[in-house]
């Protein structure tokens, strides 16, 4: 909050607060968090990854996790510092539809709860992928009928369950190999490509206002891969599939951030659909050194700038925000680190350097009442 809106506080009753608050607060948390980034000092407080995104019309988040809520140190941050969440792993189809027909949306109902009570924006991952999902589904040897009406009940039931509550969906997620061909997963055996717009036809059914994407690793920059979900996107709209937007997982290595980043981002929004950096992290060999951070820290600020250079770019999700909590050493074999927070819940040199590009980069949203 910046010091005139401290001293107009002072200056107000208790009672006049509230409504004064119901005035003031929606005026533009844009320009109370452009204030904070002027005058960072003299007792105003720090501005925080969120608010600072926010002054860009764009939004700064963070993954989390059921398992990790009971770390009061570690749900303190998530909270105050990013504007958008995503549940990681609880909206996945093995955790909301354990066995056939029964729904589990306590975990994920928890999250939204605890996002919707600090104002935090909340991307839905994810309906149709090919990993975490149950055994009953897996282990059945289903008609193309029998497993169309299993994925329409499933995403008519999840979608329906959160209407209202998710930003935007991550409707199908990985659906492209390296080559740019389709993934052989039991969807496209067995229901050919066609279920990519079937499921995002049902998903606008149950909450037509959400935002629908379809989310790719190793799509961030331009390639085969990219060059695939380029053709895929640009046929759907041609369809008149509801599709909205592209997610760049951006699951990336220090020192390897495609230098094509912000130009692929510009073609997906040429298609004319929003494009959402999803599942940020950017692991390195472990151990850290000063060097690394170094190298980090400039591709975090790389990665970020590239969105803000982009209207349609509309936010950042960072695939947890600490080394604490990050899926990348389970996965990655002697690879770590990838975070901008460390073990500890510290600040690494990644932190400054999105702060300062978030602060600093020109292309600043259009106020309201400007053109
Ligand atoms: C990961 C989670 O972070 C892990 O906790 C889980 O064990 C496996 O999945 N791409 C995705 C995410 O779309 O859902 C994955 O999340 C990371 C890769």
């Amino acid at each position: 909050m910046s010091r005139s809106h401290l001293r107009h506080r002072r200056m107000i009753g208790t009672l006049a607060m509230a409504a004064a608050a119901a005035i003031l607060v929606p005026l533009s948390t844009a320009n109370v968090a452009a204030a904070d980034t002027a005058r960072p000092s003299h007792g105003a407080p720090a501005s925080t990854l969120g608010r600072l995104a926010a002054a860009h019309g764009k939004y700064f988040g963070s993954a989390t996790d059921s398992p990790e809520l009971s770390d009061a140190a570690y749900v303190s941050i998530l909270n105050s510092e990013f504007g958008q969440i995503t549940p990681g792993n609880d909206m996945k189809w093995a955790y909301t539809e354990p066995a056939q027909g029964q729904f589990v949306f306590a975990k994920a109902d928890n999250i939204l709860a605890m996002a919707r009570a600090h104002g935090q924006s909340v991307r839905g991952h994810t309906l149709v992928w090919h990993n975490q999902l149950p055994d009953w589904l897996t282990s059945t040897a289903w008609t193309a009928p029998q497993l169309d009406a299993v994925l329409k009940n499933h995403i008519t039931t999840e979608v329906g369950h959160f209407r209202g509550e998710v930003r935007a969906w991550d409707v199908v997620n990985e659906p492209l190999n390296e080559d740019g061909t389709y993934r052989q997963t039991m969807w496209y055996e067995t229901l050919g490509a066609g279920y990519i717009a079937k499921a995002l036809t049902w998903a606008h059914a149950a909450d037509p206002a959400a935002k629908l994407y379809i989310n790719d690793y190793n799509i961030d920059g331009l390639g085969a891969k990219s060059d695939a979900m380029y053709n895929l996107v640009a046929s759907l709209k041609a369809q008149g599939v509801p599709i909205d937007g592209v997610g760049l997982q951006a699951h990336l290595i220090v020192g390897q951030v495609p230098s094509t980043i912000q130009k692929n981002i510009q073609r997906f929004a040429a298609l004319g659909v929003e494009v959402a950096i999803t599942e940020l992290d950017i692991r390195m060999d472990l151990p850290r050194d000063a060097a690394k951070d170094a190298q980090q820290a400039a591709d975090f600020s790389t990665v970020v700038g590239a969105c803000l250079a982009v209207r349609t770019c509309v936010g950042i999700t960072i695939w947890d925000y600490t080394d604490k909590y990050s899926w990348v050493p389970s996965v990655f074999t002697g690879q770590g680190a990838a975070l901008p927070y460390d073990e500890n819940l510290a600040k690494k040199p990644a932190y400054a350097a999105i702060a300062a590009v978030l602060s600093t980069h020109r292309t600043l949203a259009p106020r309201p009442g400007r053109s």
